[in-house]
């Protein structure tokens, strides 16, 4: 299944590409916006990471059709600044992040993201690490798992799903999607299961999460990618979750906004005023791309600008 990019246009919009420029797109995936970066820096150089091989080598080839100036990193996005130190980057002009699985690894039968193909538990983005959906599924004590599910899943029934998984497993491990599926509905009265939406999609997403780890990879990201910017340079940020987009919000408003209107959120040291929020809302997917892409309903765009010197002393 092809992936289709969301709000493709206004992230590439809210990046303010210069020709010359530096990009980082931390999550390649097929390369729908990173080509797009590349067509506009004939002068520049895009860096992109994914820690999915397959994304890696799909997208080469589809940038190499539009030039050779970039270069794949096949590592988390986490391990930004190493990896851009290593390859002697300085400060960077613009950084993308697209968060969340692809439809081609989403639509995978034997990855095991879906509730909808029956797979092994799996789930994994990088599938050289050894941390599976699994093995946290088989292993973990109940405490760990209620943690997980409420967490990452938001799930309010947590409780009876867990209890669920725990007496499954006393018989035989939960070895496939569909097993955890029945197990899920085993554990769930009627009247829930009645309800309108898989009852496995929220255990589904926090098992996703905690394999990747990808709320905690995300808040370091973003203060890596933040320090990095150069002043007039600018990060944008899909997110697809309230989760992911209640981090993201914090990370550029603890940057961006003076310390007494942002007195619950930590606060950045004396960096608070060198960034900008770019729109004070989220953009969203407008009514033409909601209908051509499911995709896109939960999908929200940030974006942050470091201010020069000039216009901070104004
Ligand atoms: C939603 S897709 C990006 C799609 C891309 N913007 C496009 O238009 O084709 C997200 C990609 O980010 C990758 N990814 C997710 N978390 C990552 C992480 N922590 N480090 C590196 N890549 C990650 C996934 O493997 C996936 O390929």
């Amino acid at each position: 299944m092809e992936h289709i990019s969301v709000l493709l246009d206004e992230a590439i919009e809210m990046l303010d590409i210069r020709k010359d420029g530096v990009y980082v797109d931390c999550t390649l995936g097929r390369g729908g916006h990173s080509s797009e970066i590349l067509k506009r820096i004939p002068e520049g150089h895009l860096y992109a990471f994914d820690l999915d091989q397959s994304a890696i080598d799909e997208s080469r080839k589809r940038l190499e059709e539009i030039g050779e100036n970039f270069t794949l990193i096949h590592a988390p996005f986490e391990e930004f600044n190493a990896r851009l130190d290593e390859l002697q980057v300085g400060q960077v002009d613009g950084i993308l992040m697209d968060l969340g699985v692809s439809s081609p690894q989403f639509d995978d039968p034997e990855r095991g993201f879906s509730y909808r193909y029956d797979a092994r538990l799996d789930m994994r983005m990088d599938q050289n690490q050894p941390l599976d959906a699994y093995t946290i599924v088989n292993t973990y004590p109940k405490e760990e798992l209620l943690r997980v599910l409420r967490e990452y899943g938001e799930e309010p029934n947590a409780g009876r799903i867990v209890a669920g998984i725990l007496k499954a497993r006393e018989q035989k491990p939960v070895e496939t999607t569909f097993e955890l599926v029945d197990v899920i509905k085993e554990s769930l009265p009627a009247a829930i299961l009645r309800k309108k939406g898989h009852p496995a999609k929220q255990t589904f997403q926090a098992l996703r999460m905690e394999v990747n780890k990808e709320l905690p990879q995300l808040a370091s990201t973003l203060e890596q990618g933040l320090d990095r910017l150069k002043p007039g340079g600018r990060m944008a940020v899909i997110t697809f979750h309230s989760l992911e987009d209640r981090i993201v919000k914090q990370a550029f408003a603890a940057r961006a906004l003076p310390k007494k209107v942002n007195r619950r959120m930590p606060i950045a040291g004396n960096e608070a005023l060198h960034y900008k929020l770019v729109n004070k809302k989220p953009i969203t997917a407008s009514q033409a791309e909601l209908d051509a892409n499911s995709r896109a309903h939960s999908a929200k765009l940030r974006g942050v600008e470091r201010t020069d010197e000039k216009e901070e002393k104004k």
